[in-house]
């Protein structure tokens, strides 16, 4: 095909700066710079991370164009939120800038339903309804998905997200954000066994709550000295990791949906991975990952969300302002 239709996208919603380039109906390539200045200080810092943007944001994009200097645009697509919004701004503002000087449509993108949209980067023929948990450092949700751009949100966590709490432990034992994959990798050397964690109370399938399980946590470190960190640790990360997915199955039960999905951050963690797929076929459940490198924040699933906005001729109105929260869920 002579000119075929042709996205950019950006992602600068947190501490990772990513680019897509979108073509026809596939990837064609991603390039993201994961903004490590933050380890040391437990969590992301919003200030540091606008500047790391300002910075990677233009850098990204013209290695990108360096590669394919051909390519003729269609549209520019980026994160609109939720997220940190001095970080929304610079990638709001250099795709409003790029669309505005081309002429080309621009999508404003909704993070959560990225998150969503990675599961379409390894499964083209998806069955739907299904599912989703979403889980990152800032949300801890569940939709129902009945297509790509048709999801109802069902209810999440009342208080933490839970990729916040594992930052907030590893915090509290001096390791790097993020603190998913230090817990996990702690948790690999400890015996889960070593002590028991309570499950909060439900009202709903699809409630969760984090801040009690992370204060346990700390109670349980307090009160029990002589237990080996790494046990203690393998404990509660696999009680967290347990917790996840039985809302996640129990919601999917309530509702009849035999298909589910795990997205976002916390999806990287491989007991999840296991978990869930241990679970889903003792259940008879079909259940749906993104690959691994597109668990985290990454612009290519801003790309398949931004092309399905594009075929339904979705645009964003240029003057569509980035939103910090998640109130429009
Ligand atoms: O989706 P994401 O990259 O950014 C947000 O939208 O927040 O998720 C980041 C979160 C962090 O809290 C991080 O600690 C967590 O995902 N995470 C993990 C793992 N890898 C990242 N949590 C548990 N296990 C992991 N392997
Ligand atoms: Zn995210």
């Amino acid at each position: 095909m002579s000119n075929p239709f042709t996205l950019l996208a950006i992602e600068t919603s947190c501490d990772d700066t990513s680019v897509a380039l979108w073509q026809e109906n596939a990837l064609v390539e991603e390039l993201r710079f994961h903004q490590a200045i933050h380890a040391a200080y437990g969590g992301v810092i919003p200030e540091w991370a606008s500047r790391e943007h300002e910075i990677r944001l233009p850098w990204l994009y013209h290695n990108l164009h360096k590669k394919y200097p051909d390519v003729q645009l269609h549209a520019v697509a980026a994160t609109l939120g939720p997220g940190l919004i001095g970080s929304l701004l610079i990638g709001v503002t250099f795709a409003k800038t790029l669309a505005l000087d081309l002429d080309i449509p621009f999508l404003g993108v909704h993070h959560l339903h990225a998150h969503i949209a990675s599961l379409e980067l390894p499964h083209a023929d998806m069955t739907y309804p299904f599912l989703c948990l979403v889980a990152t450092g800032g949300h801890t949700v569940l939709y129902e998905v009945h297509s790509p751009l048709h999801r109802i949100f069902l209810g999440g966590t009342r208080d933490d997200a839970v990729g916040e709490a594992f930052d907030k432990i590893a915090a509290q034992l001096g390791l790097p954000y993020p603190g998913g994959p230090e817990i996990e990798k702690l948790s690999q050397k400890g015996d889960p066994t070593c002590f028991s964690f309570p499950y909060p109370k439900k009202e709903a399938p699809w409630d969760y709550s984090f801040s009690g399980l992370k204060t346990a946590f700390l109670y349980a470190r307090r009160d029990h000295p002589h237990l080996p960190i790494e046990d203690l640790a393998a404990a509660w990360h696999d009680h967290v990791i347990h917790y996840l997915l039985q809302g996640l199955f129990a919601t999917a039960e309530y509702k009849n949906i035999p298909r589910i999905a795990v997205v976002g951050g916390v999806s990287a963690n491989q007991k999840l991975r296991s978990l869930l797929h241990q679970t889903a076929q003792e259940k008879g459940f079909t259940y749906y990952l993104a690959p691994l490198p597109y668990c985290t924040d990454n612009a290519a699933m801003v790309a398949v969300e931004a092309y399905h906005h594009w075929l339904n001729a979705q645009y964003t109105p240029i003057d569509a302002e980035p939103f910090p929260t998640g109130e429009k869920l």
